[in-house]
């Protein structure tokens, strides 16, 4: 059955980039592709791919310096505002994931779907209730600020930690339904009142 799946590489802050959506932080670290949350084994389950459109901005560039032609065979289906250049099998669309998500699963097949990113189009899977699973490797370097992660109050499960080389390499579930109702804690802190209940 076809799995929602954020796979991606973050800073230890929390970030996918940094301000300038530079990708320096993590291009010059060590990982073994064949070794644990691998690309090789993960893409080989992968129907189609969703992204923004300064990742897939950032892709066409990178491909444009390195003269690597466009990387995927399965479907990839960008989301943007912007008449952007488009590869066979990369399809622009706008408006809400609930209304793309018919033909994005549709297009994955039996396959995954992975979620490139960004954050913010991640949350927007949580969001609409299509977000199976997380995989994160974490490299050893923080940026301060930049791109986030996951701008949500997710509450996750942790299934699997291993290391590969420089990066800690994590698997959580996203937890069902029923758990949104019990997180976030409903209401604003009162942080006075909390003091004075303790003292
Ligand atoms: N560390 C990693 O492994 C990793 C993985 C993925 C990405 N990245 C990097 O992280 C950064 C992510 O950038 P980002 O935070 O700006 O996120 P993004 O999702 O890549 O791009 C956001 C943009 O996508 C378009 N968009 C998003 N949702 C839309 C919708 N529903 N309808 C129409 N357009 C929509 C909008 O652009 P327009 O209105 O301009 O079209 C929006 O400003 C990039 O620098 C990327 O290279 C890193």
């Amino acid at each position: 059955m076809t799995a929602v799946v954020y796979y991606t590489a973050s800073t230890l802050d929390g970030f996918l980039a940094d301000e300038h959506d530079s990708l320096d932080w993590l291009l010059g670290q060590d990982m073994d592709h064949e070794g644990p949350m691998g690309y090789g084994e993960f893409i080989a389950g992968v129907g189609a791919l969703v992204m923004g459109a300064t990742t897939y901005r950032w892709v066409l560039e990178h491909g444009r310096r390195t003269g690597e032609p466009w990387g995927y065979t399965q479907p990839c289906f960008v989301f943007t505002h912007r008449d952007l250049p488009a590869p066979e099998g990369v399809r622009l669309v706008s408006g809400s994931v609930a209304e793309h998500w018919p033909a994005i699963a549709e297009a994955a097949g039996e396959g995954d779907v992975w979620v490139v990113g960004g954050g913010e189009l991640a949350g927007a899977f949580w969001d609409t209730g299509h977000l199976d699973r997380l995989m994160v490797s974490t490299a050893p370097v923080t940026v301060g600020a930049g791109r986030p992660l996951l701008p949500r109050r997710l509450q996750l499960t942790l299934t699997r930690l291993e290391r590969n080389r420089a990066f800690a390499c994590a698997w959580y579930d996203v937890a069902g339904p029923g758990d949104r109702e019990t997180w976030p804690p409903a209401g604003p802190r009162d942080l006075d009142e909390e003091h004075d209940a303790v003292r």
